[in-house]
């Protein structure tokens, strides 16, 4: 349970707050000033803190110090009252992780209590690199594999430099893990870490998160706001989904890695900043320069250090030791026991072709925790699971795609003529062709592989006048 400390000297706002945290399943603590909130940061374990601007005794502003010395990676809301935005601005350019306007609205504050308790927790979870099952602290990036080998020799390597780092990979295959064990890693692992995803933000809103605005640049714009590559000054920004990134913004990105400065929006200022980027795209970036949705220049600059994440099916050696991993992970979050996996369920999940990468097998064993209640998974169980990903979810893999392509077509052309009949008769014709190929042309096998009996398969045979042994299997 996530634990945030409420500072606040106004009684009935604070305890009111607190319970509502608490509705939320937060575990909370509540202050009601400075020198008491620094008492329990500097006693306790938080995730978050919010903190009120306006204090008796030492204020808000000297209390943020505090609590940051105490521990930078602690992230701080600031709550402010008209009249001292000011200064919330400016615990905002110290890493504060941003402030809202009192009153206000409780489904945005919790909302954003969310974000920044997550933003702590990718600073503050270490991730492991080469992690060994079974060791756990945090978060592991686990596999042997030539691959993965590849990608922990390049941590390392950009580890000890502030090279800006571009991370490739399809989906699920780990980019943002790797992303944070760069940053853990790094020089700059003390200082913040913030998280930006290119395309989780709308675009109109995205400039002027990641740059922040002056007051007046836009309707709605009241005062001052500080972009989060401003507020990450001296730590590191990851532009996750960068090959989604809008052009105008590329631009903006570009002259932060050239001059190392930017522009909030509607301000003539240059402001320096001095930040590190990590980038991740599961993106063709040169695919998208071709159709000129990304600056070549912004990707050489970036590709300077690529990482490069293999796919799962490329790395089949690695399941064993995720399925491993994720099993002793989950039951532990899971407070259940680990049933382990059953010897003939192995070459199942290492067989399977992994489209979604190493999210879809966390998501797998999660699951079978859930349902298994306490049984080794089997291979049984398992069968049902890919049977279903095969028809619903991967019809690219197996061909189904085409197949729906046919059947849609010939639906579109054909008048009233393709019966049912007539589609089940054809796709019976490909499924025994295909099964006499695979026993390499033996009728006894391919029945029996089909659960059909000799003298039926041989009524296929003639009926679809499938060609034998030489033939098929060529
Ligand atoms: N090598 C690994 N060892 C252990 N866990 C991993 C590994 N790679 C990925 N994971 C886990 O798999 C999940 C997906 O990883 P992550 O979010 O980093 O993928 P991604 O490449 O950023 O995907 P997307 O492109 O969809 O955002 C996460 O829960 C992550 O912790
Ligand atoms: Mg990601």
């Amino acid at each position: 349970m996530n634990r945030i400390l409420v500072i606040d000297d106004d009684d009935q706002l604070r305890i009111s707050f607190c319970k509502l945290l608490k509705e939320e399943k937060y575990a909370v603590v509540g202050a009601a000033s400075g020198e008491a909130g620094i008492e329990i940061v500097r006693d306790e374990s938080l995730d978050l803190v919010i903190l009120d601007m306006r204090l008796p005794g030492m204020n808000g502003i000297e209390t943020f110090k505090q609590i940051k010395q105490i521990d930078t990676k602690l992230p701080v809301i600031i709550v402010t009252a008209f009249g001292t935005t000011a200064i919330a601005i400016e615990a905002t350019k110290m890493g504060a992780y941003d402030y809202v306007l009192k009153p206000f609205e409780v489904p945005e504050m919790l909302s954003l209590i969310k974000q920044a308790i997550e933003a702590g927790y990718c600073m503050r979870s270490p991730v492991e690199v080469d992690g060994v099952p079974g060791k756990l602290s945090g978060d592991a990036i686990i596999g042997q594999s030539k691959g993965m080998q590849n990608v922990y020799k390049s941590i390392g390597r950009v580890s000890q430099t502030d090279a800006t780092v571009l991370i490739r990979g399809e989906s699920g295959t780990g980019k943002e893990l790797v992303a944070r064990a760069v940053y853990q890693h790094g020089l700059r692992s003390d200082k913040s870490f913030l998280i930006i995803n290119c395309v989780a933000i709308p675009e109109n809103l995205l400039e002027s998160e990641l740059f922040g605005y002056e007051k007046g640049a836009f309707t709605g714009a009241a005062q001052r706001h500080i972009g989060k590559v401003e507020q990450a000054n001296g730590g590191t920004v990851f532009l996750d989904e960068i090959g989604d990134m809008p052009l105008n913004i590329q631009a903006k990105i570009l002259r932060l890695l050239q001059e190392k400065n930017i522009e909030r929006l509607g301000g003539e200022e240059t402001i320096p900043v001095d930040v590190r980027i990590i980038a991740a795209t599961n993106k063709n970036l040169e695919q998208a320069i071709l159709e000129e949705k990304f600056r070549e220049d912004l990707y050489f600059r970036l590709k300077v250090v690529t990482i490069e994440l293999p796919p799962l099916r490329n790395r089949p050696e690695d399941i064993n030791g995720l399925v491993a991993y994720f099993m002793i992970k989950f039951s532990n979050e899971l407070k259940v026991d680990n049933p382990g996996v059953q010897k003939e369920a192995l070459p199942i999940l290492n067989q399977y072709t992994w489209p979604g990468n190493i999210r879809e097998l966390s998501n797998l064993i999660q699951k079978m925790l859930i349902f298994n209640r306490g049984a080794p998974i089997s291979a049984i169980d398992l069968a049902p699971i890919f049977k279903k990903n095969e028809t619903g979810n991967l019809p690219s893999q197996t061909g189904l795609n085409s197949v729906q392509e046919w059947v849609r077509t010939s639906l579109a052309q054909n008048s009233g003529k393709c019966s049912f009949d007539d589609f089940m008769d054809t796709l019976s014709g490909i499924v025994v062709a295909e099964a006499l190929k695979k026993t390499n042309g033996n009728r006894s096998q391919a029945a029996k592989l089909l659960g059909v009996s000799r003298p039926t398969l041989h009524s296929k045979i003639d009926k679809y006048k499938i060609k034998l042994k030489t033939e098929v299997s060529g």
